[in-house]
């Protein structure tokens, strides 16, 4: 009787301690964000066995095809060098904000794996991971393609197409493109004149009607309940911005009541 009392002891400790581990290890581990070196070790494992499983051993067949190596090029660039960085070295713009890390394909492990290991991965994905699975996205001969441009970029042999960075001013000459009105509308919500004014600008006063804003009031404020906001807050040109967003209401006839 002791001795089948002892057993059960021993039983519950273990579905306890079982329940610890679910309670305590798993939100810890989703919770860290460097890498422990076991989990690395085990991570790359897991892959290198599941990708040499499921993807076989099937040889490029687009190998060394330059044609390939141009539409690889194009693919990966447009789909891969935002984690992967163009060169290939994991150093993307998302590259290094992912965890795990988006990998380095110039690596000794990335290096070792088999043309059919890379191209399982490219085409499923890694669950867990920011890997995403280009299945549906690229025919399998597309993501061949790719795979023989990774080689070539771990070969050092690739002539990667670098985006480069914009400046200051291209993005200012990139943000014309957007209308007046949808930067004035982002501004007038971001900024909750709409808590006051409402979505359409015609409470409690109608801001719309005068055909220009009083940029005095914005900027002094008054005492009956309007807000000042320096020019640290709204700059000249986004209060010009809000102008044409308000003035929109006009043109448009009010929802009857
Ligand atoms: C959103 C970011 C992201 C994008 C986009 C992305 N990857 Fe990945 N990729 C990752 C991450 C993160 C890993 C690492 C997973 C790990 O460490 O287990 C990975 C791993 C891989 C691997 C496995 C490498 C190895 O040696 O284990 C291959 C191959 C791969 N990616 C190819 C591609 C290709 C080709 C594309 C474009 C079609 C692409 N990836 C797009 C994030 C991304
Ligand atoms: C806390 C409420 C509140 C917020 C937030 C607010 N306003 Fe006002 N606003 C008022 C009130 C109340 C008046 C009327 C003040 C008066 O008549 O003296 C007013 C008046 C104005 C006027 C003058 C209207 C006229 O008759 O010409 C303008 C223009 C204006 N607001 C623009 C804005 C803009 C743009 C924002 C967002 C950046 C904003 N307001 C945010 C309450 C608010």
């Amino acid at each position: 009787m002791s001795k089948r009392r002892s057993v059960y002891i021993a039983a519950l400790g273990a579905i306890v301690a079982l329940l610890l581990v679910f309670v305590l290890a798993l939100p810890l581990a989703l919770a860290h964000r460097q890498d422990l070196p076991l989990e690395r070790v085990y991570g790359d494992a897991a892959v290198s066995v599941v990708s040499r499983v499921l993807g076989g051993d099937a040889a490029n067949p687009l190998a060394n095809d330059p044609r390939a190596l141009a539409s690889g090029r194009t693919a990966y660039t447009g789909s891969c060098a935002v984690c992967h960085g163009a060169k290939g070295d994991g150093r993307g713009a998302f590259g290094p904000t992912t965890y795990p890390d988006a990998t380095d394909f110039t690596s000794a492990a990335a290096k070792e794996k088999t043309d059919a290991q890379l191209f399982w991965i490219v085409k499923n994905g890694l669950g867990f991971t920011a890997m995403p699975a280009f299945g549906s996205q690229y025919k399998d001969a597309d993501i061949w393609a790719m795979v023989a441009y990774i080689r070539a970029l771990q070969r050092g042999t690739a002539s990667a197409l670098v985006i480069p960075e914009p400046s200051l001013a291209q993005l200012d000459a990139a943000d014309l493109s957007v209308s007046r009105q949808t930067r004035g509308a982002a501004i007038y919500f971001a900024l909750g004149c709409h808590l006051c004014h409402g979505p359409e600008g015609n409470a409690p006063g109608d801001l719309s009607i005068r055909g220009r804003i009083e940029t005095e009031i914005v900027r002094r404020g008054s005492a009956q309940g309007m807000p000042a906001y320096g020019k640290d807050v709204i700059t000249d040109a986004e209060l010009a911005d809000l102008e044409s967003y308000l003035l929109r209401f006009a043109a448009i006839p009010s929802s009857p009541d």
